[in-house]
């Protein structure tokens, strides 16, 4: 069922085929790499002086179903037709500067729920890596099993728990190349603590305190949402939000050295009491993803535009900052 050592997966050529190809037509030289979660996407907006390309003409990029049409065909009498899209998910490459920063980022992300192997969804980030990035900032839409946590808050990722990778399903099986990295990588340092201290910092400054919150993500292959004893397991083993992305991407991003920053932001809250009324459904998420959006892009813009004074150091930008975040 997983892949075995002598299936392909990409390999440092194929990656560095596609890492060209896009260097060669675009003069942006990355250095932050950023992956937006369901609804967030309107960060690559923010991006100026942009090249974009459409997944489906980047080589060896799989196309997020997000942006695949149904096949014209004839719908059955009073039948309607099944787009098979996920809504929210986009599928564009996209470079730019933000905040004067080099920036490369995805507009949309593959998961394991749409079919792709484990390898094919973390395939961005070795991309990422051989352009040149360093960093790589994750959004992804949540739910919430920390009772304290209410919809609409903004969990910085502290630390995960990798479900399908400790059950076998894990990016990182399989022939090691070590040119992108080692055998047997570290996780317990997966997220950066200085790029969690600076969102807490920037978030304190943007007036974002009351709504932004710390915590342990728990990915789960989707693409059902949880049931009652699944969220409770989910919770007792210390999990504080749950989705179905990040993890396999930020432990590949760890894997050949890139720095990482996540934020969930918490769309709904998973239902853990069999006489709740809730349910959760993917229009929800999209709906609060549309309100927070701008707090999370204004977060994130912000955070680049202080790694980067951080960087060189310049305490001039620093004044300036404030009068446009
Ligand atoms: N469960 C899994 N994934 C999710 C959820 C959830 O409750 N909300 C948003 N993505």
């Amino acid at each position: 069922m997983f892949p075995q050592a002598d299936q392909s997966s990409d390999t440092y050529e194929d990656c560095k085929a596609t890492a060209d190809w896009l260097l060669a037509q675009s003069a942006v030289r990355p250095s932050v790499g950023i992956v937006c979660g369901s609804g967030l996407g309107g960060l690559a907006a923010a991006l100026k002086d942009q090249v974009a390309f459409d997944y489906k003409d980047v080589p060896n990029f799989p196309q997020s179903t997000g942006e695949r049409r149904p096949r014209p065909r004839r719908p059955e009498p009073g039948r309607r037709l099944a787009l098979g899209a996920v809504h929210g998910h986009a599928g564009r490459l996209v470079f730019g500067t933000l905040r004067g920063r080099s920036c490369v980022c995805m507009q949309g992300r593959f998961h394991l729920y749409e079919g792709y192997s484990v390898q094919k969804v973390t395939l961005p980030m070795r991309i990422f890596k051989l352009l040149g990035v360093d960093t790589v900032i994750l959004t992804n839409a949540a739910g919430a099993l920390n009772q304290d946590f209410k919809v609409g808050d903004i969990m910085i990722l502290k630390d995960h728990i990798n479900l399908p990778g400790l059950s076998g399903n894990h990016p990182l099986v399989g022939l090691n190349d070590e040119r992108f990295g080692v055998r047997f990588p570290c996780m317990s340092d997966a997220y950066e603590r200085e790029l969690q201290q600076l969102a807490l910092d920037v978030g304190q400054e943007l007036g974002f305190g009351d709504f932004l919150k710390e915590g342990v993500y728990s990915v789960l292959g989707g693409p059902s949402f949880e049931t009652v004893a699944e969220s409770r397991m989910l919770a007792k083993l210390g999990a504080d939000a749950v989705g179905m992305s990040t993890v396999h991407e930020v432990t590949v991003a760890r894997h050949c050295g890139m720095r990482v920053f996540a934020l969930s932001l918490i769309t709904n809250r998973a239902v853990m009491d069999y006489d709740s009324p809730e349910k959760a459904n993917h229009e929800e998420v999209l709906v609060v993803a549309k309100q927070r959006a701008e707090q999370v892009e204004r977060l994130i813009c912000t955070m680049v535009a202080r790694m980067e004074r951080r960087h060189n150091n310049n305490d001039d930008d620093d004044h300036d900052d404030h009068h446009d975040d």
